[in-house]
C-alpha cells in the first residue's frame, strides 16, 4: 500500500469545479506522482492536463494525464466528485437518484479493473453516496471514505477564529452529523488552544445564542457561496486533498469525515460526519466526540433522516 518511497498514483473520477480544483492543490502541495483524470467531457480533461503541466517548473513536477477507470488497476486512491449540483426546487431524493445512477456506472468498472486501494467521495449528498460506494464496491468499510462534515468543520472554525479574535490554528471545534441541514456542532468537546469553547465564548460576552446564529450561518454557507457563485468547490477541493495526504502519507491525523459507524453514538449502518484516524489503511479509527444529551439527540436525528433516504435510494 501508499508509503513515501513507492509510486502513487490518485485516479481523480470528475473534472468539474471540485475536481479541477483539487487537481491544482494536489499539484500544489505536490502530493502523488501520478494523477489521472477521468470525465466524459474528455475535451476538458485534456485541457486540464495541459494547463497543469505549465505550473510544474515552477511547483515540480506530479503527472497529471487524462485516463479511464482502467486506470485504478494499480491506483492507491479513487476520488469522485462527478455528479450534478442540486437545482432549484429539486428535492434532495431527487438529486440522490441522478448521483446514484451517475455513481453505478463508476464504481463497477473501477472494482472490475481490480482496485485495491481506497476510495475518497465528495459527490452530493456526501453522506448517502458514500454508503452508496460502500456497498457498490463491496469494499471494507474502513476503504471508503466520505468528506462529511469536513468543510462544515472548516466553515465553523472560520466562524469561531473570527467572532472570538484568535488565530484560526487555536480552534479545536467540529460540525457533526449530516453534510447538510442535520448538521450540528459538537460545543461540549470544543476548545480554544485548550480551553473550554463556552469558557472562551463567555468570557468575551458571547451568548449561546450568538454562538448559535453563527452555527446557522455556518450551515448555510454553501447556500449562500451558491447564491453568490453558483457553485463552491475550493473548500471541497481542499478537504480532499487534505484528505489524499493523510492517506498517501500515512499521517494518522484526526480528521473530520464522513465514517461508516459501528456502534459510536449508538448508531449503526451509515455514514456521517464525525472524527476518525486517517492513514495509509483508510479510516483506522473512529472518534465517538463526548456529546451533550442534547448533541446526542441531534446527531440520531441526522442518522435517521440519512437512513430513511438511503432506505428509499438504496433499498
Ligand atoms: C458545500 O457545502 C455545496 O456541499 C457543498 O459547499
Amino acid at each position: 500500500m501508499a508509503n513515501q518511497t513507492i509510486h502513487q498514483k490518485v485516479v481523480l473520477i470528475g473534472d468539474g469545479a471540485v475536481g479541477s480544483s483539487y487537481a491544482f492543490a494536489m499539484l500544489q502541495q505536490q502530493i502523488a506522482d501520478e494523477l489521472v483524470i477521468v470525465d466524459i467531457q474528455t475535451d476538458h480533461v485534456s485541457g486540464d492536463a495541459l494547463d497543469l503541466e505549465d505550473v510544474q517548473p515552477l511547483t515540480g513536477p506530479l503527472n497529471v494525464h487524462p485516463g479511464t477507470y482502467q486506470d485504478a488497476t494499480d491506483a492507491d486512491l479513487v476520488v469522485i466528485t462527478a455528479g450534478v449540483p442540486r437545482k432549484p426546487g429539486e428535492t434532495r431524493l431527487d438529486l440522490v437518484n441522478k448521483n446514484l445512477n451517475i455513481l453505478k456506472t463508476i464504481v463497477k468498472p473501477i472494482v472490475e479493473s481490480g482496485f485495491a486501494g481506497i476510495f475518497i467521495v465528495a459527490a452530493n449528498p456526501v453522506d448517502i453516496l458514500t454508503m452508496a460506494t460502500q456497498k457498490l464496491s463491496g469494499f471494507p468499510r474502513e476503504r471508503v471514505i466520505g468528506t462529511g462534515t469536513s468543510l462544515d468543520s472548516s466553515r465553523w472554525q472560520v466562524a469561531l477564529a473570527n467572532r472570538l479574535s484568535v488565530d484560526l490554528r487555536t480552534v479545536d471545534a467540529y460540525i457533526l452529523g449530516e453534510h447538510g441541514d442535520g448538521q450540528f456542532a459538537a460545543y461540549q468537546a470544543a476548545a480554544i488552544a485548550g480551553q473550554p469553547l463556552l469558557a472562551v465564548a463567555a468570557k468575551q460576552g458571547v451568548s449561546q445564542l450568538q454562538l448559535t446564529d453563527l452555527e446557522t450561518t455556518t450551515r448555510k454557507k454553501g447556500g449562500s457561496i451558491i447564491g453568490l457563485k453558483g457553485a463552491t468547490f475550493y473548500g471541497v477541493a481542499t478537504s480532499l486533498m487534505r484528505l489524499s495526504r493523510a492517506v498517501l502519507h500515512n499521517e494518522n491525523i484526526v480528521l473530520p469525515i464522513g465514517a461508516p459507524v459501528d456502534g459510536q453514538y449508538g448508531l449503526h449502518d451509515l455514514y456521517i460526519g464525525t472524527p476518525a484516524v486517517i492513514n495509509a489503511q483508510g479510516i483506522a479509527q473512529i472518534l465517538e466526540v463526548p456529546l451533550s444529551a442534547d448533541e446526542q439527540a441531534k446527531m440520531v436525528a441526522s442518522a435517521k433522516s440519512l437512513q430513511a433516504i438511503a432506505a428509499d435510494a438504496l433499498g
